[in-house]
């Protein structure tokens, strides 16, 4: 049996990604193919396809900042994983408010607790999508244990359940 590679590595956590284009018109899309590369300096890499408007707008300002949203959230994380920013301003359609970042031009999402501003430092196509690496270049934490925060399988959304301590679950093991 051959399934989607989203159905096969998951629940894979959700962030909304802003970007903009060089006239400064900005945009924001759900995504879940999201991994962190590097402790010092932080580095982050997401996959998009090239059909997105947010890989037209990374092409042209190669910046991005990463919105990691709560779990109250799941509307938004919809609308934004389903529209797309080239027929729709997200922003009013899912209400979604924005303020300045520091270091990069796309803006950071209040109400998520944790935005990353990240410069883009490599961008290379892997089959269907694009890889994209960013150096994390300012952060704004305002919860870190936050939970639960929203996981995604392709159309299933998760929340993270029991919190289960390393030295627990190897006890129990062996
Ligand atoms: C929860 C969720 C996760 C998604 N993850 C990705 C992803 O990792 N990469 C991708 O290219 N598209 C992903 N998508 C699809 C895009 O978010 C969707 O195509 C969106 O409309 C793109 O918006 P844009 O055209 O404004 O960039 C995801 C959608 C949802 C709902």
């Amino acid at each position: 049996m051959v399934e989607v590679i989203s159905r096969l590595i998951f629940p894979r956590v959700v962030a909304l990604i802003t970007t903009c284009d060089r006239s400064g018109r900005t945009n924001v899309a759900s995504f879940s193919f999201l991994m962190p590369v590097s402790f010092e300096p932080k580095y982050i890499a997401f996959s998009v396809a090239p059909e997105r408007h947010t890989f037209k707008n990374l092409n042209e300002v190669k910046e991005f900042v990463v919105n990691i949203p709560s779990e109250e959230m799941l509307k938004e994380v919809w609308i934004c994983g389903t529209k797309s920013g080239r027929d729709f301003n997200k922003f009013a359609l899912s209400g979604l408010e924005t303020e300045k970042s520091l270091k990069v031009l796309p803006p950071r999402i209040k109400s998520c607790p944790v935005n990353l501003e990240c410069i883009v430092e490599f961008m290379e196509r892997f089959g269907d999508h694009y890889i994209i690496v960013g150096r994390v270049v300012e952060e704004h934490v305002s919860q870190i244990d936050f939970k639960p925060i929203l996981h995604y399988s392709g159309k299933i959304f998760y929340k993270i359940g029991e919190k289960v301590s390393v030295e627990n679950s190897l006890k129990r093991v062996y």
